[in-house]
């Protein structure tokens, strides 16, 4: 018998910041997302899978479990599939997040299994579906039927409980309540029971807590009937979540397919915690320890800052799986101290995009082609996630002593960073407006991104890729300022192995190139 470990955690210190504790250490999830069908197969992972993982210096995956594999016939579980890649996780030293594919996969119920689907036609339905404004069936079983949620409920328990028994030494650490949970293509869920649920009052802790009183819509205007799915959602999730965890404890977070254009909620998945209904969902689901943005849209930084206000951590699920990878990591961990970052479709990444995205399925997800494409990825994102496994406890005391900044790219040239002593002008390689003006940019270019952190007031350690820093005195100062020493080198378990020193030509200009690195700098002051 094994000895039961530590449970992993969510923990909130004094100043509300939230850290993942696995092992009853900090942790960050240096993670990536399998295909939707890979972990179907055992057999398919040991073949395609666990080997593209394993130079990537990964320490955990995200796969799914889904309903249907799991309750084959209403209420006989065969839990074969999660034990084997339980198995497998533990042989390969990494481990899970899992993603629970119940009633609601990307706004639809496409893994529930066979005796829901069939269960599922027409109106008085045993499971009855979403519908539209005029009254047709979605793929999409509504979160007012009671019994397909408490169905889904005590499927995802027994899931819970069985893990809870197999798995002693938490290969398992956190796990997802369903995936991009909303209603695709209509605003609302039109059913009979949701159209009643749209003329009630809104639930008294909503009236207080938003200060407004009437029906969804006399509450939130146009956004009533998104506010009123957001609620829906969250108390179908909280049931389900509640149930899960009753048996075991587990983190458990819900991800969301994010806002953006066209604009209006039904284009996207309505009621999904999107930025905008997150405090609705916190109200409704206290089960729920974090919302999870999944992030294919350009504007990666914009994204994190909205997702890591509130106390909300910030975890990453889902992200464009390309050669910027790397600077998106920097910046989630360096400014918001994310505890999981995991681009999607993560075998591919030292090959080429899979068949599986294709350009039909894009559209429908909306999501960019360019978000896909794997070239100079795997080596960039291996490397960033060697760099970063190997000084998480520098990063951690860092964001406690508030010594970190990180920038990252976005159509701008740069930035500076005040630091105790100096100002850092930060200069992205190849940015036309850049200190270097255009030099380096390449269309294998990545985004650049780093941090800085200020180990003592002349001490730094540069970390990222794509950029010059000059430090300067702070305006108004007549000083000068000169490099004491220069080293590159790496971390090894938090222990700092020197390269070369650098000087002379490598010593004029403080630059790191387009390959994530990390440098320390001493500086000096003159007049
Ligand atoms: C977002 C979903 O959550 C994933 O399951 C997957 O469908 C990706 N989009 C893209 O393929």
């Amino acid at each position: 018998m094994s000895v039961q470990k530590e449970l992993p955690q969510f923990r909130k210190d004094k100043l509300g910041r939230v850290s993942f504790y696995v092992d009853g250490a900090p942790f960050i999830a240096l993670s990536g997302e399998l295909h939707n069908s890979s972990a179907s197969s055992l057999r398919y992972m040991d073949e395609k899978v666990w080997p593209a993982l394993r130079p990537l210096h990964m320490n955990s995956v995200i796969l799914p479990i889904t309903w249907e594999s799991i309750e084959p016939e209403e209420n006989s579980f065969d839990f074969s599939l999660p034990d084997g890649l339980i198995a497998a996780a533990r042989r390969e030293g990494l481990r899970l997040i899992l993603l629970w594919f119940g009633l609601w996969k990307n706004g639809m119920s496409t893994y529930v299994p066979g005796w829901v689907k069939s269960a599922s036609s027409g109106k008085d339905a045993r499971f009855f579906r979403v519908r539209d404004g005029f009254g047709k069936p979605l793929d999409c079983i509504s979160p007012f039927c009671a019994e397909a949620v408490g169905a889904d409920a005590k499927a995802f328990r027994a899931l819970m409980q069985h893990i809870s028994e197999i798995d002693a030494d938490r290969t398992v650490i956190a796990v997802q309540v369903e995936n991009e949970i909303g209603v695709l293509g209509a605003g609302r869920d039109y059913s009979d029971a949701a159209s009643a649920a749209y003329l009630q009052p809104i639930p008294d802790s909503v009236a207080r807590w938003y200060e407004v009183s009437g029906s969804w819509e006399e509450a939130f205007g146009a956004d009533g009937a998104e506010m009123l799915m957001a609620w829906q959602y969250a108390q179908a999730v909280e049931q389900i979540a509640s149930q899960g965890k009753s048996v075991y404890l587990l983190p458990m977070y819900v991800n969301a397919w994010l806002q953006q254009h066209p604009d209006r909620a039904g284009a996207y998945p309505s009621g999904g915690p999107i930025a905008k209904v997150k405090e609705l969902w916190k109200l409704a689901a206290p089960s729920i320890s974090c919302y999870a943005p999944d992030i294919y849209v350009n504007n990666f930084g914009k994204v994190c800052d909205e997702y890591a206000t509130s106390g909300n951590p910030l975890f990453i699920p889902e992200v464009r799986a390309t050669k910027d990878s790397a600077s998106f990591l920097m910046y989630a961990v360096g400014k918001h101290g994310a505890l999981c970052f995991a681009p999607f479709g993560i075998e591919d990444l030292f090959g080429k995009r899979s068949d599986e995205i294709g350009g039909n399925l894009l559209s429908a997800l909306n999501i960019g082609a360019d978000a896909f494409d794997p070239s100079g990825a795997g080596n960039r994102l291996a490397a960033a996630y060697d760099l970063i496994g190997n000084m998480k406890e520098l990063i951690f005391e860092a964001h406690r002593k508030k010594q970190i900044h990180a920038f990252l790219e976005y159509h701008d040239a740069g930035t500076t960073i005040h630091l105790t002593h100096y100002d850092a002008q930060i200069s992205y390689t190849g940015a036309s407006e850049s200190f270097f003006g255009g030099a380096g940019k390449g269309a294998d270019k990545a985004v650049s991104g780093g941090f800085i952190i200020e180990t003592d007031e002349n001490s730094f350690i540069l970390c990222g890729s794509g950029y010059s820093v000059q430090f300067l005195p702070r305006p108004g100062e007549a000083k000068a300022v000169g490099v004491l020493k220069k080293e590159e080198g790496r971390y090894q378990e938090g222990v700092w192995i020197p390269g070369r020193t650098l000087n002379g030509d490598e010593g004029y200009f403080i630059s790191l190139s387009d390959f994530p690195q990390v440098q320390k700098v001493r500086l000096f002051e003159y007049e």
